[in-house]
């Protein structure tokens, strides 16, 4: 049975972090809201309980009756979840004099303590909270202090498997972190550590085997790496049952329809690729409202996508490329909707099929893993995210098939642009390559890669609707402009604008305005998510 630690969110922003920490220890763990454990579970083997926005006093704090957790797991309580605990045992929690913020080190801690197994004396933690635990439940000990913070750690008494750490061990910065959590996960726990993606592989092809069993499957690709491995993965579990769509509405990168094809049967695929690019341009044609736009490509999609799907007479099954963190965004703690979803935009109608998402468990960079080990190519696997809309969402104003080409030229040009350029990362830059999946090597706490790796995603914006003047040889010009966008993140959620270097936007600009007719200008996007979004439209 595949072990699993439980993390129980409170409403912090790291708790998607802590779920990727356990995950790199390879053992499988779930998120569930703080009120939902899993009691029937046999395969859980600890938790962990979130940080929090809230303090344990404030009246719309999280609380849980832990009775039927204590005692039957390890548990590990971080930040908030280390006060609440300490609050609800009989302990006392006070505001801290000031906020507690930012690096700290452990001043002293109890080397012997499981928890701190393999600790040296560089033991930087990171802050991160107003409160503070001013006299623990009785009995408890301290394990661990930090200048400020005297019980910057505990644990219960007659050496209970359980902790508190009002510190966050989940965020690089704090340097023995990773080590804290494996000493809980592997040390105290007993995790296996046999979460990998080859194991994720021959789990998942049995499980997708039992659950669809001989029936047919129907799969919408979009040429991004989620559907993309999706597609592999049920494709190696049930062969040539499994028909993918791909859709090209005419508004994709120069050329997109066409490699990513070639890649899709390449793998095998049982791909059918349906040119409908006329049908898009005719309906879009004249539409200049953002929204509109999105309403007539959504509706058009799903038109093309159920028609086709419709031929494939007896599929019981469709399948969708849903990852770990779009089903927690999906419901925050409270059960409320706070952002849908639009993968393929509907059932085909008159077909009433069931949903299989043999990937709902795998963050981003795991999903690229699995796509590694199934032995997709490297440029499906890194690709940046793409809207569903294309680039019909890149295009102010009316969309013509002109346009597009101007605009798929240019993006071209951007993006081969990107990955040529080469850079030198270290530090948390570097880490946060790697967390994305990226198959890079340190080497003397340093490893090169290129700038299209560094950022979450960038694209080029034809700002059609504006028009300047420019010289090119001795003739006047009068062109559109058009912008760069790259910004890096984690999530979509929230995004800052890539601080790239002036000797490459120098000369990609050069690039688009000599070899793209109808473009004469360059602007760069340095707008954050929020208020701006990553995309225009
Ligand atoms: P925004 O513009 O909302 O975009 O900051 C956030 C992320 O979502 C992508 N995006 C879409 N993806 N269908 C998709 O599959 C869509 O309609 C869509 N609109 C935006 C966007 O590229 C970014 O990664």
């Amino acid at each position: 049975m595949q072990q699993k630690i439980i993390i129980l969110d409170f409403g912090s922003q790291t708790t998607q972090l802590i779920g990727r920490r356990v995950r790199e220890l390879n053992t499988f763990c779930e998120i569930f809201p703080y009120n939902k454990f899993p009691h029937d579970d046999p395969s859980v083997i600890g938790v962990i309980l979130s940080g929090s926005p809230y303090s344990v006093y404030d009246k719309e704090a999280f609380r849980v009756d832990l009775s039927h957790i204590r005692g039957r797991y390890p548990i590990l309580g971080i930040c908030y979840g280390a006060q609440f605990m300490s609050h609800v045992y009989g302990g006392k929690v006070e505001p801290a004099g000031s906020r507690e913020y930012g690096r700290a080190n452990l001043t002293e801690f109890d080397s012997t303590n499981p928890l701190f197994q393999g600790f040296t004396s560089n033991s930087q933690v990171w802050m991160s909270h107003g409160d503070t635990i001013t006299a623990l439940p009785e009995g408890f000990k301290v394990i661990a202090s930090t200048a400020k913070v005297k019980n910057a750690a505990y644990q219960a008494p007659h050496d209970e498997p359980l902790w508190g750490v009002q510190f966050h061990p989940e965020v690089f910065h704090s340097v023995q972190g990773s080590q804290l959590l494996k000493n809980f996960v592997v040390g105290i726990c007993g995790s296996r550590q046999d979460w990998s993606p080859a194991n994720f592989i021959e789990e998942t092809v049995k499980e997708i085997r039992s659950q669809v069993g001989d029936d047919q499957v129907i799969l919408g690709l979009s040429g991004g790496v989620d559907s993309s491995v999706c597609a592999v993965l049920l494709s190696k579990a049930i062969g040539k049952r499994l028909t993918c769509i791909f859709v090209d509405h005419g508004m994709l990168r120069k050329n997109e329809f066409r490699d990513v094809m070639r890649d899709y049967e390449c793998l095998g695929l049982n791909v059918i690729g349906v040119d409908a690019s006329a049908k898009f341009f005719a309906d879009l044609k004249g539409v200049v409202d953002p929204e509109q736009k999105r309403k007539i490509i959504g509706r058009d999609f799903v038109e093309v996508f159920n028609a086709e799907a419709a031929k494939i007479t007896n599929a019981k099954w469709l399948a969708q490329g849903t990852i770990y963190p779009d089903r927690i965004e999906s419901l925050n703690i409270t059960g409320k909707v706070i952002k849908s979803h639009h993968n393929v935009g509907g059932l085909p109608k008159g077909m009433s099929l069931q949903l299989c998402e043999p990937i709902r468990w795998l963050f981003k960079d795991e999903v690229r893993r699995v796509g590694r080990q199934l032995g997709m190519p490297e440029r499906l696997i890194t690709r940046h995210p793409f809207p569903g809309p294309g680039l019909a969402v890149r295009i102010l104003g009316d969309i013509t098939p002109e346009k597009v080409r101007i605009l798929q030229d240019a993006d071209d040009i951007y993006i081969q642009a990107l990955r040529d350029y080469k850079v030198k990362v270290s530090g948390e830059e570097a880490r946060k390559v790697l967390a994305a999946g990226v198959p890079a090597h340190m080497e003397n706490d340093e490893m090169e890669v290129s700038l299209y790796d560094c950022i979450w995603q960038a694209g080029t914006i034809l700002l059609s609707t504006v028009r300047s003047v420019g010289v090119m040889g001795d003739e006047r010009t009068y062109e559109h402009p058009v912008a760069l966008r790259a910004v890096t993140s984690t999530d979509a959620m929230t995004a800052d604008w890539a601080h790239l270097p002036y000797d490459f936007m120098a000369k990609v600009s050069n690039d688009i305005i000599n070899k793209v007719k109808g473009v004469n200008r360059i602007c760069y996007d340095i707008s954050s998510k929020p208020p701006s979004t990553i995309e225009w439209e």
